[in-house]
C-alpha cells in the first residue's frame, strides 16, 4: 500500500507517459511539494492535497481500459492542471467531446495565447513554441471552460475555468523544448495552498520517512528487548548518490542504527577504497567497513561476455557478499536490519521501472533479488525519486563537502562495465557507409538510445591527419551517421593514429588484469583532467576499454567526456588539442594498449556507458 498523500503536497496523476518525474521536478523548482501517485487512487485520499496534476499518456480517451482518475477529483474545490491526455481527460470527463486530430502533431509547434488573464498564462508573449505529441484533440470546451490558446493544428490547444481553477494544456509543458513551460507550471502552483519545497524541507521531509520506514527502536532495545523499529545496513560505493544516502541515513538514524558496507569488487577506480575511507573519516562517519571481495567478483564474471549478464551478475554479488558479510555481522533481516540504496531517479527508469519505459539497462540496484525485496518492504531508498543534481545539492546542504559532493558519477558496477568483452570478432553488418572522411566500423557494438527504445550497434570511427583535434566537420557527423544508418550508434575520432590501421581482434572478459591496466587509463585521465582546470566543467567521464588493438594482445581505450545535467541526455565534450594528445600520449604508453579513441556521440544516440 502506498503511503498517504503529505498534507499541501500538488499531486501528479500518472497517466503513464514517462513524463511524470519531469513534472514533479518542474514542481519543484517552482518551490512546492510534490508526490507522484496512480490516477486510481481514491478521492478520499487527495481531498488535502494543494492541487491535481494530471499527466499526459500514450492512449485515447476512448480506447477501452485506458487509464481513469475519480471524476469526482474535479469536485474537490483545488486547482487541477491536465497536460496532453490529463487535459483530454478534463475535457471528456466535464462533457467536452475530444476526437481524433485532423493532423497529428509531433514536435514542436507555435501557439498563440488567446487569453492572458485565464491565470496560468499571465504576460507571456503572444506567440511561442511548445513541443506537441498527440493524435487526439478537444473539439469542443466543457461547460464554463474558455479556450486559452491555439496551435495551427489543435484549435483548443489550452482551456481555463479560472472559477474553478481548473486548467488543461494539450502540450507537453514539462519539456525543455516547451519556451515557458516551467513558467506555466510555476503559475500554476502559486494558484495553490502547497507547503513549500526547498532543499531544506525536503531533507527533513526524507529524514521524517526514513524514521518512519524503520519504525522507532525502543530505548529498553539496550536492555535486551527485542526491537521494533530496524537498522539500516547499507552499500556504499564511494558514488554521489551513495554517500549522500548513506550520509542522510546516518543523520537521522544515528550511526548506532547504520551500518555501512563498502565491497572492493576489483572494479574500483584506482585508491577509490582508501579515498573514500578517507573522506568519510573526516566526517566523522565510522560506521564503515571496507571488504576485499575482488576475488570473487572476477571469479564469477568469468566467461561472460553479454553486458546485461555482466550487470546481473555483478548485481547478484553484491547481494551475495552483502548477505554473508550480514550473516558473519549479524546484520540479517531477521535480526531486524533493512537494506538502504543510494538509488536515484534516472536509475529506475532505465531498468524500465516505469509504467511505459523501455529497459535500457538493468542497474544494478534493480535487480530480480531487490525488486522482490523492494515489495517486502524491506529497502530503503531516500533519493528515489531526485535527479543527480538534486542530490548534490541535498549532499552540500547535509554538510557533505563540496569535492565529495561534485565527484563525477561512477556506475555501480564500476569499471565493469566499462571492460567490453568479446568471445570472438563480431561481424560487421555489410552497411555502405556515406562519410566522406577515411574510416573503419569497430568490431564491437555497445549500448545506445533512439527513439526511447534500447539499441546495441557498432562505433565507426574517423581518422585524421591531425588526430588529436576535433572539428566541427567530426561533430557534425556523429550527429548525422547514427541518424542515417541502421547499424551505427556512436561516432569515435581515432586519437593515436592518422589513418586507419589495421585491427587485431584480443578476445576477454572481465579479469584483473584488464582491470589493472584500465585503472591505469583511468588514472592518467582524472590525472590530466585536473591539470587542464577541466574536473568541474566534465560532467562525467568513462574511459572504456576495447578488446582490439593493432598488435597482437593489444587492446584500446576510449575517452568519452561528456556533460550533462540529468543524465537522460547528455552532450561529448569537445576537449582541446593538447589535453587528447597528452591523454593519448601517457595512455599509449600504457603496456597493452595500442590505440585510442574519443566518442564523439551525445546521448541519445549513444548511452553515456558503453554498456
Ligand atoms: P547511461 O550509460 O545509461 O548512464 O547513459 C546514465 C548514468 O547512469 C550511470 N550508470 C549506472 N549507474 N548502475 C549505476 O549505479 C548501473 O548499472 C549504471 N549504468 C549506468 C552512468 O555512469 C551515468 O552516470
Amino acid at each position: 500500500m502506498e503511503a498517504p498523500i503529505h498534507p499541501k503536497s500538488i499531486v501528479i496523476l500518472d497517466f503513464g507517459g514517462q513524463y511524470a518525474h519531469l513534472i514533479a521536478r518542474r514542481v519543484r523548482e517552482a518551490g512546492a511539494f510534490s508526490e507522484i501517485r496512480q490516477p486510481s487512487i481514491p478521492v478520499s485520499e487527495l481531498k488535502d492535497a494543494a492541487g491535481i496534476i494530471l499527466s499526459g499518456g500514450p492512449q485515447s480517451v476512448y480506447d477501452s481500459g485506458s487509464p481513469q482518475a475519480d471524476p469526482n477529483i474535479l469536485e474537490l474545490g483545488i486547482p487541477v492542471l491536465g497536460i496532453c491526455y490529463g487535459h483530454q481527460w478534463i475535457a471528456h470527463t466535464l462533457g467536452g467531446t475530444v476526437t481524433s486530430g485532423k493532423t497529428k502533431e509531433y514536435g514542436k509547434a507555435m501557439i498563440r495565447i488567446r487569453n492572458q488573464e485565464s491565470g496560468i498564462m499571465q504576460g507571456l508573449p503572444e506567440q511561442f513554441t511548445v513541443w506537441m505529441s498527440h493524435g487526439d484533440e478537444v473539439a469542443t470546451l466543457p461547460e464554463g471552460f474558455i479556450n486559452i490558446a491555439t496551435s495551427g493544428d489543435c484549435m483548443n490547444a489550452a482551456m481555463a475555468d479560472a472559477s474553478r481553477k481548473i486548467y488543461g494544456v494539450q502540450f507537453h509543458l514539462e519539456v525543455v523544448h516547451t519556451e515557458h513551460g516551467a513558467e506555466i507550471i510555476q503559475q500554476f502552483v502559486s494558484l495553490t495552498d502547497h507547503a513549500p519545497w526547498s532543499v531544506e524541507s525536503y531533507a527533513q521531509r526524507i529524514g521524517d520517512e526514513v524514521k518512519k520506514d524503520v519504525g522507532d527502536l525502543p530505548s529498553s532495545v539496550s536492555g535486551g528487548m527485542q526491537p521494533t523499529g530496524k537498522r539500516v545496513f547499507m552499500m556504499v560505493s564511494g558514488g554521489v548518490d551513495s554517500t549522500v544516502a548513506f550520509t542522510v541515513i546516518n543523520e537521522v538514524l544515528g550511526s548506532h542504527r547504520v551500518q555501512g558496507l563498502l565491497v572492493d569488487t576489483g572494479l574500483l577506480r584506482k585508491h577509490e577504497a582508501k579515498n573514500i575511507m578517507d573522506a568519510f573519516d573526516l566526517l566523522g562517519i565510522e560506521n564503515l567497513e571496507v571488504v576485499d571481495a575482488s576475488d570473487e567478483f572476477f571469479e564469477h564474471l568469468k566467461g561472460i561476455y553479454d553486458p546485461e549478464m555482466k550487470r546481473q551478475i555483478i548485481g547478484d554479488r553484491f547481494l551475495a557478499v552483502q548477505k554473508r558479510i550480514s550473516e558473519e555481522m549479524h546484520l540479517r533481516i531477521e535480526d531486524g536490519w533493512m537494506l538502504g540504496q543510494g538509488t536515484i531517479y534516472p536509475d529506475t527508469i532505465e531498468t524500465g521501472g516505469t509504467q511505459h519505459a523501455d529497459r535500457i539497462k538493468t542497474h544494478h540496484n534493480r535487480v530480480e533479488a531487490v525488486q522482490k525485496m523492494i515489495e517486502a518492504g524491506l529497502i530503503i531508498e531516500p533519493l528515489k525519486d531526485l535527479y543527480k543534481d538534486e542530490v548534490r545539492k541535498l549532499g552540500e546542504e547535509i554538510g557533505l563537502p563540496h569535492d565529495l559532493v561534485w565527484r563525477h558519477p561512477f556506475p555501480g558496477p564500476g569499471l565493469g562495465v566499462r571492460i567490453l568483452c568479446a568471445e570472438s570478432e563480431l561481424e560487421i553488418e555489410n552497411e555502405e557507409l556515406k562519410i566522406d572522411l577515411p574510416h573503419v566500423v569497430l568490431p564491437v557494438r555497445s549500448v545506445g538510445v533512439q527513439g526511447d527504445g534500447r539499441t546495441y550497434r557498432h562505433a565507426v570511427s574517423l581518422f585524421s591527419k591531425t588526430p588529436a583535434r576535433i572539428e566541427p566537420h567530426h561533430m557534425e557527423l556523429a550527429t548525422s551517421v547514427p541518424n542515417t544508418h541502421k547499424s551505427i550508434n556512436r561516432v569515435l575520432l581515432c586519437t593515436s593514429h592518422d589513418s586507419p590501421p589495421s585491427f587485431v581482434f584480443t578476445p576477454g572478459y572481465v579479469t584483473r588484469e584488464r582491470a589493472d591496466l584500465l585503472r591505469e587509463a583511468d588514472d592518467i585521465v582524472y590525472d590530466e583532467m585536473h591539470r587542464a582546470g577541466m574536473y568541474e566543467t566534465i560532467w562525467q567521464f568513462p574511459v572504456v576499454l576495447l578488446p582490439f588493438g593493432t598488435k597482437e594482445g593489444g587492446q584500446s581505450i576510449v575517452l568519452r567526456p561528456i556533460e550533462s545535467q540529468e543524465a537522460m541526455t547528455a552532450n561529448a565534450v569537445v576537449l582541446p588539442e593538447e589535453v587528447v594528445k597528452r591523454m593519448t600520449d601517457r595512455i599509449c604508453a600504457l603496456n597493452g594498449i595500442d590505440c585510442v579513441f574519443v566518442d564523439l556521440s551525445n546521448k541519445p544516440p549513444g548511452t553515456i556507458e558503453w554498456e
